[in-house]
């Protein structure tokens, strides 16, 4: 069975159909593109209802079930896993891999090294918490403690009143439960990890370097197979990177950790009980390694044993178009950079017609590209070139103006 139909779980469905199993697709869009896929089993039901995924995972007799990158149905996982006695994460990990207040007690508790955090449920808790950072001589972020996509991330860049209210009201609009955490601002590279972990083993498979927009809001724009950060370094992410697993219980199954490494140490931003998405698992892992992760965890999800074991080191790197402001008239250039060296795929998400401006979460991105190469730095320059090949004619959406450029 697999959690969600949109597109970032087509390639699980597409695997799964490749295995040849049957999957039980659930959705609660009878539209999304998953169920076009023929010789699946549709399930039109919300992937965060319990008791109607569980439903139909005992009407199907499912054998194992899994969602590929997001986080929204890993209670619904660990719920269904466990009253089926399939391999899946507890309603624990769930919590602290979903959670990031629950997430960031777990891994205090483990002694795992993250930021100083605050949680904080008011406004006068918030100017507070800002106040202890602070004073020890950080800047600070404020987040939703259970969003993702960078939606409601936000850095404090100065300390006055409207802007702590301002940065708390964007976070708690963001937030689910209303929760909102105040945190430490870590400085430093930052790198996504990837790893699988078998009968508690945890196994690294792959070291990501991460480029983002930045401040404020820091939505993904780039990743690049392997890392490039100093070899200590790298050891010193995967030991941290196995300690946060231990310290929410991951011991069957992938997981996507976000680590800044600071002058202290590495440091984790957050972890989730699931594959990496951006394409990191399902194109960048294979290009660079050779392992196919996503046939991994659908086989450790029905309870075989995947073979994790590099079959070569090579470098991969994706890269999001840079973002045109106001209503796309034309996006040319696609066939040409498909024909480029190195380039696996392009993707456009937003076409013309719409209208787009700053990138404030990753749904904002316009499309991306990925290469391959012999390393990390071939695979870099082909997809940074790539990038700097399309070219997008936008006008100005507001009223009265005419104004083209160019990006
Ligand atoms: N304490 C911090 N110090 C420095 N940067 C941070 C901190 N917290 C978050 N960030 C930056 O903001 C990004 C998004 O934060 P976070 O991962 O917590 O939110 P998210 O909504 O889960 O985002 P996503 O789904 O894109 O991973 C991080 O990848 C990082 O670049
Ligand atoms: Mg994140």
């Amino acid at each position: 069975m697999i959690l969600g139909a949109s597109i970032l779980q087509l390639p699980a469905i597409l695997k799964a159909k490749e295995m040849g199993l049957l999957p039980v697709v659930c959705d609660m869009n009878p539209e999304a593109v998953g169920f076009r896929e023929p010789g699946i089993m549709k399930e039109v039901i919300s992937t965060i209802d319990t008791e109607g995924v569980l439903a139909a995972a005992r009407k199907h007799q499912i054998d194992g079930i899994m969602t590929l990158a997001t986080d929204m149905p890993m209670m619904t996982v660990a719920k269904v896993s466990h009253e089926l006695g399939l391999v899946g994460v507890s309603e624990r990990t769930a919590l602290c891999a979903t959670n990031k207040a629950a997430m960031r007690d777990a891994l205090r508790a483990a002694g795992v090294p993250i930021p100083e955090y605050h949680k904080v449920s008011s406004l006068r808790e918030c100017r507070e918490a800002v106040r202890l950072i602070q004073e020890h001589g950080f800047r600070c972020i404020i987040k939703p403690a259970d969003n993702s996509e960078s939606r409601g991330v936000d850095l404090l860049r100065e300390f006055s009143r409207e802007a702590v209210e301002r940065a708390y009201a964007y976070s708690r609009a963001n937030s689910r439960s209303g929760g909102v955490i105040v945190e430490e601002y870590m400085r430093g590279p930052e790198v996504s990890v990837e790893t699988v972990a078998q009968d508690g083993e945890v196994r690294v498979l792959q070291i990501t370097d991460k480029i983002t927009t930045g401040a404020p809001y820091f939505v993904e724009m780039g990743h690049t197979q392997p890392s490039r950060l100093p070899a200590l370094t790298r050891e010193r992410i995967r030991q941290v990177t196995i300690a946060a697993n231990r310290a929410v219980g991951i011991e069957n199954g992938p997981s996507h950790t976000e680590i800044i490494a600071t002058a202290e140490g590495p440091k984790v931003v957050e972890l989730g009980a699931r594959m990496g998405g951006d394409c990191i698992t399902t194109h960048l892992v294979p290009l660079s390694t050779g392992i196919d992760m996503v046939r991994c965890c659908l086989q450790l999800a029905i309870g075989e044993k995947p073979d994790l074991t590099p079959k070569f080191a090579r470098g991969a790197a994706n890269r999001y178009f840079r973002q045109p402001d106001g209503k796309i008239l034309s996006i040319r250039g696609v066939e040409e950079i498909e024909r480029m060296s190195g380039v696996r795929q392009v993707s456009i998400v937003h076409g013309a017609g719409e209208t787009v401006g700053a990138v404030r979460s990753s749904g904002d991105r316009i499309g991306f590209v990925i290469a391959e190469g012999k390393d990390a730095d071939q695979a870099a320059a082909r997809a940074e070139a790539a990038r700097c090949s399309l070219s997008v004619e936008t006008a100005w959406a507001g009223p009265g103006k005419a104004e083209e450029e160019h990006v």
